[in-house]
């Protein structure tokens, strides 16, 4: 599945995910800068923050009660912030594109 990553100094990466891996790990693998993922995915660590591009938002499952908590610690969220380690692959996501943020925490 075809996902793009958008660095904050606008470089635009795209990556063909695979089906089931998180956003996060697909970032990890491809060397995107601004993407720390401190804690492995374990929604424990904020620092995997993305904005979601706008197109996809409802596309998404809702957030579970721990990635909104801990999105608490993400610096300068948004409507469209989501932490990546949180979204799965899978073919409807097809061109996803997410904005790394200035700065994780
Ligand atoms: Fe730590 Fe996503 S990688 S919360």
């Amino acid at each position: 599945t075809a996902i793009v990553f958008i660095a904050h100094d606008g470089t635009r990466y795209d990556i063909d995910a695979p089906n089931g891996s998180s956003v996060m790990e697909n970032a990890v693998r491809n060397d995107i800068p601004g993407i720390d993922a401190d804690c492995g995915g374990a929604c424990a660590c904020a620092t995997c923050h993305v904005y979601v591009d706008e197109a996809y938002v409802a596309r998404l499952p809702e957030m579970q009660a721990m990635e909104e908590d801990m999105l608490d610690f993400a610096v300068d969220v948004r409507a469209n912030s989501r932490l990546s380690c949180q979204i799965r692959i899978h073919p409807e996501l097809d061109g996803l594109t997410v904005r790394v943020p200035e700065r994780q925490p």
